[in-house]
């Protein structure tokens, strides 16, 4: 199969670009793929809203720069910051043309959320179903353009380049091209290769290399597995944002249900199981002090208290505002039982997004010509060692309006290369035992979570290397004897993923941001990124 532009992702940062691509080319085809259904991705889970300076008397385009950078604790690319919060304006307004519904006033003005680490309130939202209302906008947006191919439940295995025309690439092989990718169609259960003269990776986070996460089952970072097998560039892996507030059940793993900053925006306020409003002891903004601080100060308090929870006390709110904007947590609430009116929400901090991944220029475009990357698998220089709240969306479509500027320009002169190989299967058996691969996911999630979790040590980071090694050896001769599985790949990519973020995190000699390393407790003045 050929295709001129191929898009690996249907989230925000796929969607978009892709839309933008077939209105500028009705004549040029564009494919997206996604590896389940077409709405399953972090986006479609987002809930708090997306952050924009749309209220100019009083917020400002400084204010929204400045609490970027706060919250990037002296990583972030300034001039990446000034880009995003000033052209990330327009992008929501696109958004609103395609026929995005953000919550208003009674008197039509947008109601505007507020989270942690914002000095004005400037969340736009769609109750707490944000990211949801944005999936169905872009994929209804996509299903009128004729020249949009969009295959779900295909898989893609490695993005192509020289090295699978026998050419030696390595990371110091100057111009690394990509030429497509190849695919493990999951209706027909064959491996296929699609050539595009453009290829842009969306394919999202990596929440799924820890135990708990707020990220669903898609979240396996393959995006970053595959760019960093194919010798691109990868940086800041170590800046794994936790994010505070996961509802606790007992015995739910997998994907925990998110109760938005937002709630504590409206005045939702952290307890210890002493009934104590513990975060006026850690940070002045309280409640609303960046996720970095407020997620290690529960962590604390739990292992304080010995507990595996802390609650978040709703009791004092209007109820009838609650229900209006949080109308979904509140559903959920009440299925397992707590009334948000009467009873405290017990939660507990749960890994929540990438700041790291492949390198991008301003442009969206990676190391490796031809492939852009855009959305949480890439790493702009935006969040730096943290990223701020619902900045996440915004970035994805400033750099997916970018990467299409600067790809229909590059396209024009561009061919298809005819000379690719089939996949090479040759050796290869049925898989006899899941267990080899279930097993090793577990472990995975384990060591991740126990010591590459909120709070990391020299000692523990050495360890997980350790393990990730035989787990490493294990999957990799599971993989070389084995007809491939979305199941094995996934693994393959969780365990390069954690690779890189315990390399990562080794190599970063400080605690910075997110990055918390009890052996170096204080934030040094090193101030650059770790590029693998
Ligand atoms: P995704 O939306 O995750 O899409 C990834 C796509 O890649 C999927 O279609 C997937 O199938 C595809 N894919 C991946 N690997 C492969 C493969 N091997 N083959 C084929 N396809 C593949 N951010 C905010 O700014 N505001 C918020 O309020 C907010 N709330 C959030 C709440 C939750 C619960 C979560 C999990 C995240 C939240 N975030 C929020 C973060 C934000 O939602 C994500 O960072 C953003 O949606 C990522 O978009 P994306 O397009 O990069 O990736
Ligand atoms: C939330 O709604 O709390 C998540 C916002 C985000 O991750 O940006």
């Amino acid at each position: 199969m050929q295709t001129d532009f191929l898009v690996i992702g249907s989230g925000i940062a796929g969607l978009t670009y892709a839309l933008k691509v077939a209105q500028e080319f009705p004549d040029l085809s564009i494919t997206i793929l996604t590896k389940t259904q077409s709405d399953e991705t972090n986006t479609k889970y987002a809930q708090g809203g997306i952050a924009g300076v749309m209220d100019v008397e009083q917020d400002s385009f400084n204010k929204h720069i400045e609490d970027t950078l706060i919250a990037g604790d002296g990583l972030c690319n300034k001039a990446i910051v000034e880009i995003v919060v000033k052209e990330g304006v327009n992008r929501i307004e696109e958004l609103i043309a395609w026929g995005a519904q953000f919550d208003k006033d009674p008197d039509g003005d947008y109601q505007l959320g507020k989270e942690g680490g914002h000095s004005e309130s400037r969340i736009l939202h769609h109750k707490d179903v944000t990211g949801k209302e944005m999936e169905r906008t872009l994929l209804e947006a996509i299903r009128k353009c004729s020249n949009i191919k969009l295959i779900s439940h295909c898989f893609v295995l490695d993005i192509i380049t020289q090295h699978h025309l026998g050419y030696l690439v390595t990371k110091s092989t100057p111009d690394i091209e990509c030429y497509g990718v190849y695919i493990l169609n999951l209706a027909s259960n064959k491996i296929e290769k699609i050539t595009a003269k453009i290829t842009m990776l969306a394919a999202g986070g990596n929440g799924q290399i820890y135990r708990t996460t707020t990220n669903p089952a898609i979240a396996t970072g393959d995006g970053v597995a595959m760019v960093y097998r194919a010798k691109g560039r990868i940086e800041n892996m170590e800046f794994i944002q936790f994010h505070p507030t996961a509802l606790f059940e007992a015995g739910v793993r997998g994907q925990s249900f998110l109760i938005t900053e937002a709630v504590r925006g409206d005045g939702g306020i952290l307890r210890n199981q002493n009934g104590e409003a513990f975060m006026e002891r850690y940070d002045h903004r309280k409640d609303l002090a960046p996720r970095d601080i407020v997620a290690r100060a529960i962590d604390n308090e739990m292992k304080i208290n010995g507990t595996e929870y802390v609650y978040l006390d709703c009791r004092h709110m209007d109820q009838h505002k609650f229900h209006e904007h949080f109308p979904n947590i509140q559903a959920k609430c009440m299925s397992i039982g707590i009334d948000v009116s009467r009873d405290m929400i017990p939660v507990s901090p749960a890994a929540h997004y990438s700041c790291g991944g492949i390198k991008t220029d301003e442009w969206g475009r990676t190391s490796i010509k031809h492939l852009y990357a855009s959305g949480e698998c890439a790493s702009t220089g935006l969040h730096g060692a943290n990223r701020l709240a619902s900045n996440s969306l915004l970035e994805a479509m400033v750099f997916s309006h970018r990467s299409f500027l600067s790809s229909i320009a590059e396209i024009v002169n561009l061919k298809f290369q005819n000379d690719i190989p089939d996949w090479n299967a040759a050796g290869t058996t049925a898989p006899q035992e899941m267990i080899l691969i279930t097993q090793s996911l577990k472990e995975l999630k384990l060591l991740m979570s126990d010591y590459v979790g909120i709070v990391r040590n020299n000692e523990r980071l050495h360890r997980a290397n350790k393990r990730l090694d035989l787990l490493h050896e294990e999957t990799e001769t599971l993989y070389q004897r084995t007809v491939v599985s979305p199941q094995l790949c996934e693994l393959r990519n969780m365990i390069t993923v954690a690779y890189l973020v315990v390399k990562s995190a080794e190599l970063r000699k400080e605690s910075r941001g997110l990055h918390f390393n009890t052996d170096y407790p204080k934030a040094s003045d090193i101030l650059q990124s770790t590029i693998l």
